[in-house]
């Protein structure tokens, strides 16, 4: 820590921004960290990779999306590393923080000719400067000790178990502990409709499970689906990894079978409550969606579960829209949702909401005032995230998920 940083960007804008300290994503705490830095004159940012050639350690964070078939598209990461070879200095270690499939470290080692260090991130959308600087555990896959030595250091001072193992291993580490979320997600939505046909109660049912340490209290909230910018692109990754290498990964690809059957689930549930019928037409219904984000706490609505179900509904003749406390309406193309920023136009003359982000605020809305507006005060909690007697009382018929 207290290490001298700068920071290389092909998008002269956010350059440009982020030197005037200007943070264009929405995460606690570190527009103070990028002030500070700036302030100091530790921190700094630029286009010109020039600036990286006395650097002792490179560390790459370049985007890894999905490419064709469910890969991960390394072409972004090949060309940062092209351009690294002819500027490092020999001494420099590389480090690979993008999210890389297996095999990409010892490549990047081979055509940069100096040592590369395996070190994924771990931190999670909304929480990232609390993440980093208190993680669970800093992974190092590399060959050369000295090298895994000179990334460790960086570390120098944070709370956290360090890890040292083999490239691939690592690699392979940061893959495995999301497609694992994902698989928990999906593993509890399951069992939320089956709560549904049981009698049970999900959140009785998840509680039980959490207090066995073995599973874990994390990751047991029924949803819309997970989504956001990871966990569907890694999955994808990983499954096209190991049916690579001949590995019958069904768990997992029956997990993300399952997320997209919770996004058709939601929509049969919406179906249900806002017409009475199985069968009924959502044909030219206006329908109010709380949230668009992928999950509470960001302004982040790529691969939103939110915007899944907000598309079938759309195309089964809904006219969205929505409402997201975190998302700015003139920066996010919301698709087939109209955004507003104002919650009451979202439950004016609607047949019915539908509650897609987890925003704790939503808590504390005016439920009757909204009861009031509504054309058919019907809601659909997707994340159980409302005290249901509450918004009964209010003048709502309450559909949650599970129970
Ligand atoms: C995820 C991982 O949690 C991080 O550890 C990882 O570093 C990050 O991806 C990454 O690879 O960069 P993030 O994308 O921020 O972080 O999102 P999560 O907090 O994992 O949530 C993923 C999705 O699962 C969201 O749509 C969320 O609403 C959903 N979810 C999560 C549920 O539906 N129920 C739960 O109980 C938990």
């Amino acid at each position: 820590m207290g290490h001298q940083v700068t920071g290389v960007d092909i998008d002269a804008a956010k350059v440009a921004a982020l030197s005037r300290g200007e943070v264009p994503i929405a995460e606690p705490g570190l527009d103070t960290l990028v002030a500070e830095g700036l302030g100091d004159g530790r921190l700094t940012f630029t286009t010109d990779l020039g600036a990286l050639s006395r650097a002792e350690v490179v560390v790459l964070c370049v985007p890894t999306p999905t490419g064709p078939e469910g890969t991960a598209d390394l072409r972004a990461f090949d060309a940062a590393v092209d351009s690294l070879s002819t500027i490092l200095t020999p001494s420099c270690v590389v480090a690979v923080k993008s999210t890389v499939p297996v095999g990409t470290t010892a490549r990047t080692e081979h055509v940069l000719n100096r040592p590369t260090v395996s070190n994924p991130e771990f931190l999670r959308e909304g929480h990232a400067v609390y993440d980093f600087l208190n993680p669970d555990r800093i992974v190092i896959g590399a060959v050369d000790a000295d090298a895994a030595d000179r990334v460790a250091a960086l570390y120098d001072g944070l709370p956290a178990p360090v890890l040292r193992t083999d490239p691939a291993s690592s690699e392979l580490a940061k893959y495995a502990s999301n497609a694992f979320l994902a698989v928990k997600v999906s593993y509890v939505n399951v069992l939320a409709e089956l709560c549904e046909r049981l009698g049970a109660d999900i959140a009785d049912v998840a509680q039980a499970m959490r207090l066995d340490p073995r599973i874990g209290s994390a990751f047991l909230s029924p949803g819309p689906g997970w989504g956001g910018s990871c966990l569907p692109k890694d999955t994808r990754a990983l499954l096209h990894t190991a049916a690579e290498a001949g590995v019958d990964f069904a768990v997992l690809a029956d997990a993300v079978a399952a997320n997209h059957h919770q996004h058709e689930r939601i929509v049969a549930k919406v179906r249900e409550a806002v017409t009475g019928s199985a069968d009924g037409t959502l044909d030219g219904l206006r329908l109010g969606l709380l949230g668009v984000a992928f999950k509470a706490g960001t302004d982040d609505v790529r691969e939103s579960p939110a915007l899944a179900v907000a598309a079938r509904l759309a195309e089964a003749g809904a006219v969205l829209t929505g409402y997201d406390p975190g998302v700015n309406r003139n920066d996010c193309a919301a698709g087939v949702v109209q955004l507003v920023d104002d919650v009451t136009l979202v439950a004016k003359d609607a047949a019915g909401l539908v509650l897609l982000t987890e925003w704790p605020e939503f808590r504390d809305l005016d439920w009757a005032q909204l009861a009031d507006l509504t054309d058919r005060a019907t809601i659909v909690d997707t994340r159980n995230l409302l005290d249901p007697e509450a918004v009964t009382r209010a003048g709502f018929a309450y559909w949650g998920l599970g129970r």
